[in-house]
């Protein structure tokens, strides 16, 4: 009896709880164009949308430390070129770290274009590129960071894409805490065919939907890291799934590099003469 009544109080705590941290702007502030950004608390979502030339950014009001970051979106529908929709890790100094997910638009039935990154210290020039599997605009999908002290995996409806591993202190994020960030703007000048298909601003406004967003990460307080970089073995995301792919995830992986990716910086010869010291160690990540 006293077990279940117990039960009954955690239960109302954890439904107040909910009910108290469910708003969208208690955990995050607007960076830009707060007129362009809808939140509906009800549907756990938030619609972005631009119109001639204002775009929306929003990011968390916190910043952390490794984690695992997810949001699921349905992106600008139809002639989506010359729009960019991100979400995106980011420390918010000048010379920051930095991981991305970039969805570049597209002309109707063209594909998005998904772009991502990964910057440490101001230097990024880790470009990966791949087409999707599915048409993104048509639903909700499920788009994840994983960020620990061994690597950083991107994921797209729990399918890892990229790994980058942590081989050395100057080329992993490993010091400052991020901000959760979520941005829809215009790039006519780069994004979709290297900028030879502008905007059509006839078509505003666009629109992108964004929701469930779940954070299981190291929320630093006051800028204390210790914490964050202490904790490891008790924090989730550090859990030996996380630390190596499985063979499963491995053979995903693989199948994702054959068939759907574009780019890979570190097999551009007129970039890099000989590939950056992180890649061969990447590979191990889901090779055989
Ligand atoms: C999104 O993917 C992550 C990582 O694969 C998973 O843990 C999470 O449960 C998924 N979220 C939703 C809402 O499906
Ligand atoms: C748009 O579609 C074209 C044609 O299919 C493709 O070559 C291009 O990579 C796509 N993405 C972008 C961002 O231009």
């Amino acid at each position: 009896m006293a077990g279940s009544r117990g039960a009954l109080v955690v239960f109302i705590a954890l439904v107040l709880l909910g009910a108290v941290s469910a708003g969208f702007y208690d955990d995050y502030k607007i960076i830009w164009g707060a007129q362009n950004v809808a939140a509906n608390d009800a549907l756990g979502e938030v619609k972005l949308s631009m119109t001639e030339n204002i775009g929306a950014s929003f990011a968390t009001k916190d910043p952390y430390l490794y984690g695992a970051f997810s949001v699921k979106y349905k992106l600008v529908p139809g002639n989506s070129a010359g729009t960019v929709t991100a979400f995106y890790l980011h420390s918010d100094d000048a010379r920051q770290d930095e991981i991305d997910f970039e969805f570049l638009g597209n002309s109707s039935g063209e594909p998005y274009l998904m772009h991502t990154n990964i910057f440490v210290n101001g230097k990024g020039g880790r470009e990966a590129q791949f087409f999707l599997w599915f048409d993104p605009t048509a639903d909700f999908h499920n788009y994840t960071i994983v960020w620990n002290q061994k690597q950083v995996i991107w994921l797209v409806d729990d399918v890892p894409v990229r790994v980058h591993r942590n081989i050395h202190p100057s080329l992993y994020p490993r010091t400052k805490p991020m901000y959760v960030h979520g941005t829809l703007f215009e790039a006519s000048t780069w994004a979709t065919r290297k900028g030879a298909v502008p905007i059509d601003w006839t078509q505003a406004p666009f629109q992108v939907n964004y929701r469930d967003f779940t954070y299981r990460a190291c929320k630093v307080y006051n800028g204390n890291t210790l914490n964050c970089r202490m904790n490891v073995h008790q924090n989730p995301w550090e859990r030996p799934e996380f630390q190596s792919l499985s063979t499963y995830q491995k053979q995903q992986l693989r199948n994702v590099r054959a068939k759907y990716m574009t780019y890979d910086y570190c097999t551009d010869k007129t970039r890099y003469t000989s590939p950056p010291m992180e890649c061969s160690a990447n590979a191990m990540a889901w090779a055989l």
